[in-house]
């Protein structure tokens, strides 16, 4: 755990056409995490087939790369304290339907399949995603990011 700890977070077509991306935005800026990438993308069956490369051969994997590539995703990186399982943590339960109310699932969905979001699962699993959605690389702030509304 550590206060730079990165995790790959993306409002799916559903959340997009459902007009949820600023409230999604706004729960991770308020619990405290810093923005350090972000990006509309129309993202290619062959891409999503890398980013769920791990579920290939599921049954539901065919509808799954179909719906990701109906629309546009706001592609994110956030950072901060325990990033990656905190931000599992707002996203809620892959089922909307065990989804904590309070949950970003858990106050918007009901179908596995229109789950909203997507948030890396582990630390490596980041790193990867990460790579795979921003090979152009993300922001690097100094140590002076907290300082600008400050005079
Ligand atoms: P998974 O990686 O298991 O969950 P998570 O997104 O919470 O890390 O599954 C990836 C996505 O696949 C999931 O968000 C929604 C979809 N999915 C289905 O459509 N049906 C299913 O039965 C499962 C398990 C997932």
């Amino acid at each position: 755990m550590s206060v730079q700890e990165r995790t790959y977070i993306m409002v799916k077509p559903d959340g997009v056409q459902r007009g949820l991306v600023g409230n999604i935005i706004s729960r991770f800026e308020q619990r405290g995490f810093k923005l350090i990438a972000l990006k509309l993308v129309h993202a290619t069956p062959e891409h999503l087939e890398k980013h769920y490369a791990d579920l290939k051969g599921k049954p539901f994997f065919p509808g799954l790369i179909k719906y990701m590539a109906s629309g546009p995703v706001v592609a994110m990186v956030w950072q901060g304290l325990d990033a990656v399982k905190t931000g599992r943590v707002m996203l809620g339960a892959t089922n909307p339907l065990a989804s904590a109310p309070g949950t970003i699932r858990g106050d918007f969905a009901l179908a596995v399949g229109r789950n909203i979001c997507h948030g890396s699962d582990a630390v490596e699993s980041a790193e990867k995603e990460i790579a795979l959605w921003f090979p152009e690389g993300v922001t690097q702030y100094g140590k002076d990011i907290d300082t600008w509304v400050f005079e």
